[in-house]
């Protein structure tokens, strides 16, 4: 697999002159914060040789190298889900690939419903840990050492220090946030109003059909991980409404902003963290 994640990363570096370290995936209605990008480069999936083959017409995507509020980033304006008929491996795979070229933090952001009773729709959520609700692992199988260890520590899949800086850099914006624990699904169904009991009472605070799989394997290859739900829908009994994927696009759409503005000023902040640690390395 090495390989193939290699012969992939020298490929799209070959058409880039940027060297990221900050990964981003935009998730479902949440793909405005590429208008703020100053793209350098933008290649669509279909046109990446090893990556999956999407299944579904006009469900494209594409990987975007630029700049970010002067921060070199790469984005993935859509992302592989497990829905979809891909394995995990598939999905995860432009982890894999982002690593090898470089990207040290990763931010993941998705659509989800809320469990928690404090939410509404439209809240930005930081997340602070998550429960693998898909029944499967992207690490399952033969484990290559080159990529991460066998069993990899879960015990901070989301930087804290990522998470007070958003926190912080939040509360600077006058952005509102909550926090929470999101629970991973496989879908394509939204939940029965007894599996979104049931999530909330294993400790869930939102649901949604990604996320899981990919910050598994950020940790496995040794990334920081910062992730933000928008919520899109509620779980909540006595609250919940009949939806449809267009009213969670819909709904994001309300968070968006909220999230596009808040990444925006945390990268000068990750790129500084960055640049500090390459100085010091240089100076030993
Ligand atoms: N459940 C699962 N996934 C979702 C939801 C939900 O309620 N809302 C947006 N994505």
């Amino acid at each position: 697999m090495l390989e193939i994640i290699n012969k992939i990363a020298a490929e799209l570096l070959n058409q880039t002159a940027l060297r990221p370290k900050i990964g981003i995936v935009l998730g479902s209605g949440l793909g405005g914060l590429t208008t703020e990008i100053n793209i350098e480069r933008e290649i669509k999936y279909a046109d990446i040789e090893g990556f999956p083959v999407s299944t579904v017409s006009g469900h494209g995507g594409s990987l975007i190298f630029g700049t970010l509020n002067n921060v070199e980033v790469v984005a993935m304006n859509g992302r592989f889900h497990y829905y979809e008929g891909y394995d995990m491996k598939q999905v995860t795979l432009p982890i894999r690939v982002m690593k090898q070229m470089g990207v040290q933090h990763l931010i993941l952001s998705n659509a989800a419903g809320g469990m928690n009773p404090d939410y509404n729709v439209g809240d930005l959520v930081l997340i602070t840990d998550h429960l693998n609700m898909f029944m499967t692992n992207p690490l399952i199988g033969k484990n290559d050492d080159r990529l991460g260890p066998r069993f990899p520590d879960m015990g901070e899949v989301y930087s804290k220090a990522l998470i007070n800086l958003a926190a912080k850099t939040a509360e600077g914006l006058g952005i509102s946030y909550k926090k929470g624990v999101y629970v991973g699904v496989s879908g394509p169904c939204y939940e029965t109003p007894a599996e979104y009991k049931m999530y909330r009472i294993l400790g869930g605070d939102c649901v949604g059909m990604s996320t899981v799989p990919e910050a598994i394997v950020a940790r496995h290859s040794n990334m920081n991980v910062l992730a933000f739900s928008i919520i899109t829908d509620l779980g909540i009994e006595g609250k919940t409404t009949y939806i449809t994927h267009e009213d969670v696009i819909a709904a994001a759409k309300k968070g968006e902003d909220k999230m596009t503005q808040l990444v925006k000023q945390i990268l000068p902040q990750i790129a500084e963290v960055l640049s500090t640690a390459e100085k010091t390395k240089t100076n030993r």
